[in-house]
């Protein structure tokens, strides 16, 4: 296959559809075989320009080429995954957004350290059926490159509305993308996204769910694509960058004789690549990772590991969700190419220092329960989500810690919008790892700490589960972040 270069890739990821369409169509003939010569990343792609991210985004429901079949899912632009976006530190964002879904819906901006505010990563924000707004922000000089992500966030919706389909990466390219070994591997991104259909192909009603165990479907996807192929340079380096998209699946990769050396967690870049065997994305979290093609050529499946993310136990026999407790599915596959110069793995990637001492502690209990006003919910603190309480407010310019514990009986990964934090310990042991993120699961029984600066930006935002029929459940509050 002949090397293109990154502008004709950006060409042919505009031409996203078609390519989408022809991939599934050779795929039904050749029993399900991924096709080395196709890159699975066939997604539109938007670069800022000139300072400028600027773009038409419609959310509709759309016809869509899913598994071999047709399906009729929730999109962006018509696209699964969403078109990705990239822009730099700097960079103002316009995003010009029609809401043509049946259904008021918004958009979150996870993980960017932008406003919260007016027309920026504001989850207040109602946009009904048939209208339009413009989303105007602009990310920080010194915001750091990572792998972000948006998608809606209209509470009560935001389950129903991911497991559609409306889910796409934001890049920020930055110091990291600039370290030459970094630069220098091949960059390919997975969106991870599972989704559940009827013989028709439409959406599996809501209603049918396992909402309480958080709904997942038998349709495993990564860019939209049921095990897509990527390629890794012989003796050269894969830079994978990972999303869990998915409402509430966890992940747990590992990739068949190789290793891991994770490079960014959530919020960016860590001090040096660390390796890892496999790796745990909880749903919102993301993950880079280099590959080194230094094993016999040829292709390796890339699994996803059986995970026991808890359950409602006696309270629900039949409401347990379709965990992958026992059996490796079979994500993407990776063959080796013979294309690639010879590379190694970085050794420094970023300086990242520890915060200061928190100016105050609080406790966050999370748990499911009986709720007086909704029957069963899923509580922080003993509360189900009131959007008109005021659960936690902090004071700008200030370092705080949170000690999160899980006294119920299945996972939470707990998720603090705007502010990416480090984590202190976890069941008092103190974690070693310095890493920003914005996303950490707190098993069920156990207790995590972290600590958060709350910077540059005041008003309201939220945490929440981020197993998001938890957070349409109930387990979610409001933090107001005072000038
Ligand atoms: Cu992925 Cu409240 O966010
Ligand atoms: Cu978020
Ligand atoms: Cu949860």
């Amino acid at each position: 296959m002949a090397k293109i270069n990154r502008r004709q890739f950006i060409a042919l990821g505009a031409a996203g559809i078609g390519t989408a369409l022809v991939v599934h169509w050779l795929r039904q003939d050749i029993f399900s075989q991924p096709l080395a010569s196709l890159s699975a990343n066939a997604v539109p792609v938007y670069q800022s320009g000139d300072g400028l991210l600027e773009l038409d985004l419609e959310a509709k429901e759309n016809p869509i080429n899913l598994a071999g079949r047709q399906a009729y899912l929730l999109t962006y632009n018509g696209q699964i995954p969403a078109p990705r976006l990239e822009a730099k530190p700097g960079d103002k964002v316009r995003i010009h957004f029609t809401n043509n879904l049946s259904q008021p819906t918004n958009i979150h901006y996870h993980g960017l350290h932008i406003p919260v505010t007016g027309n920026g990563d504001n989850v207040f924000l109602h946009i009904k059926p048939g209208e339009k707004l413009t989303y105007e922000f602009q990310i920080p000089s010194n915001h750091p490159a990572g792998t972000f992500w948006y998608h809606p966030h209209l509470h009560g919706l935001v389950a129903e509305q991911l497991f559609g389909g409306l889910a796409g990466l934001f890049i920020v390219r930055g110091e990291l993308d600039e370290i030459p070994k970094v630069k220098a591997a091949k960059e390919e991104f997975l969106v991870l996204q599972d989704f559940a259909l009827d013989d028709n192909g439409r959406l599996i009603n809501s209603a049918h769910m396992s909402l309480m165990m958080g709904r997942e479907g038998d349709i495993i996807t990564a860019n939209g694509q049921v095990n897509p192929s990527l390629s890794l340079p012989e003796q050269g380096v894969l830079r994978l960058r990972i999303l869990n998209a998915s409402p509430s699946r966890f992940y747990r990769l590992s990739l068949e004789n190789h290793s891991f050396y994770q490079i960014a967690t959530d919020g960016g870049a860590l001090n040096e690549p660390i390796e890892v065997n496999e790796l745990l994305l909880t749903p919102g979290q993301r993950a880079e990772v280099l590959i080194k093609g230094d094993k016999e050529p040829r292709q390796y499946r890339l699994l996803n590991l059986p995970y026991d993310r808890g359950g409602m136990g006696m309270m629900g026999g039949g409401m347990m969700g379709r965990n992958n407790r026992d059996e490796p599915t079979v994500i993407a596959t990776i063959s080796y190419e013979d294309q690639g110069q010879s590379l190694s793995i970085p050794t420094k990637l970023a300086s990242i220092f520890s915060l200061p001492e928190p100016q105050t502690v609080r406790r966050f209990e999370l748990n499911h329960g009986m709720n007086p006003a909704v029957g069963m919910a899923f509580l922080i603190n003993g509360e189900a989500y009131n959007h008109d309480r005021l659960d936690t407010q902090v004071q700008l310019d200030t370092v705080e810690d949170w000690e999160i514990t899980n006294t119920g009986m299945m996972d939470h990964p707990f998720h603090v919008h705007n502010n990416a934090f480090q984590v202190i310990s976890r069941n008092s042991q103190p974690e070693s790892l310095l890493a920003w993120r914005d996303t950490v699961l707190v098993p069920r029984g156990e207790t995590v700490r972290i600590r958060i600066p709350f910077r540059d930006f005041a008003g309201k935002t939220v945490y929440h589960c981020h197993i998001l029929d938890h957070e349409d459940l109930g387990m979610m509050g409001n933090l107001m972040i005072n000038a």
